[in-house]
């Protein structure tokens, strides 16, 4: 795995530099095919720990682990070429402090070549954040609905409503002060994410926080309409992919059944058949 920049590639001071600009394009990817679909139209792609409940399954993203990631990211990478790659910290793999952060970190980023590295949490993390960008580690914050922390805010509430509006702020300056080139804000009512937009220093990246932000995010899977039960009121549906294939799969199962398929196209004779004068199979 190589782990030198490519040069074509976006970085996190091109991230940063388009603070109030262009709006920010960013999604998910956790397999190659679908990293090289989205890079084109990407600014960051993120390799989530969302991988867990969308491709593994899990009721939540408490059980993923560095093992998982690294798995998922070393196939991104073959798919990226310009998108700036960003490898979420998975539960428990920087919590404990710095030198744990920047131990999992370096790794992560020795066997992904990622660029960079999110984790969730805000004035708590602060330390973290600083001690690992002030030794060549870009972080990408996460604050508001931080999804690792589910158990404690007891479901995926929006967050930073009323007066807990001073808590979810708090973070957004600690998290940017300390260093992160952008902020993911998740599940926060508009008006907090445009104080926090026109506050903070670095570029802020909506979940569920409306186009105030400097950029948006979702789950590729989501927005693609794969999981078909899953409608969140932020995630906007732009294809019915999840629909497609279930009516595909229904078709060739029928076809199987009633011997029609495979078709004579599909079928390899005991000689070769030639199409002008190339062998066709
Ligand atoms: O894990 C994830 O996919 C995420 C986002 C969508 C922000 O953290």
């Amino acid at each position: 795995m190589s782990t030198v920049a490519n040069t074509k590639a976006i970085t996190p001071p091109d991230i940063r530099s388009r603070k109030g600009g262009t709006s920010l394009v960013c999604l998910t990817a956790y397999t190659t095919p679908i990293a090289k679909l989205v890079d084109r139209h990407c600014d960051i792609v993120l390799v989530g720990d969302s991988v867990g409940m969308v491709l593994h399954g899990l009721p939540s993203t408490l059980s993923v682990t560095l093992e998982m990631m690294v798995m998922h990211a070393q196939a991104v990478r073959r798919g990226l070429e310009q998108a700036l790659m960003v490898v979420d910290m998975p539960f428990g793999s920087y919590e404990e402090g710095p030198e744990q952060a920047f131990r999992n970190a370096a790794w992560v980023m020795a066997e992904t070549g990622c660029t960079a590295v999110k984790l969730e949490g805000g004035e708590a993390m602060a330390e973290t954040i600083r001690f690992l960008t002030g030794r060549g580690v870009p972080v990408m914050g996460h604050i508001g609905l931080t999804p690792q922390a589910v158990n404690a805010f007891g479901g995926y509430r929006v967050q930073g409503r009323g007066e807990d509006a001073d808590r979810i702020r708090r973070d957004a300056f600690a998290v940017a002060d300390a260093g992160a080139f952008a902020v993911v804000l998740e599940k926060i009512p508009e008006q907090l994410a445009r104080r926090i937009t026109d506050d903070i220093a670095s570029p802020t990246i909506g979940i569920g926080a409306s186009p105030a932000c400097d950029g948006q995010i979702l789950v590729v899977d989501d927005m693609l309409g794969i999981l078909r039960d899953f409608r969140p009121k932020f995630v906007k549906r732009y294809a019915e992919l999840g629909e497609t294939a279930a009516a595909a799969i229904a078709e060739y199962a029928q076809e199987v059944r009633e011997r029609r398929f495979p078709a004579a196209e599909h079928v390899f004779g005991d000689a070769p058949r030639t199409i002008n004068g190339g062998e066709a199979a």
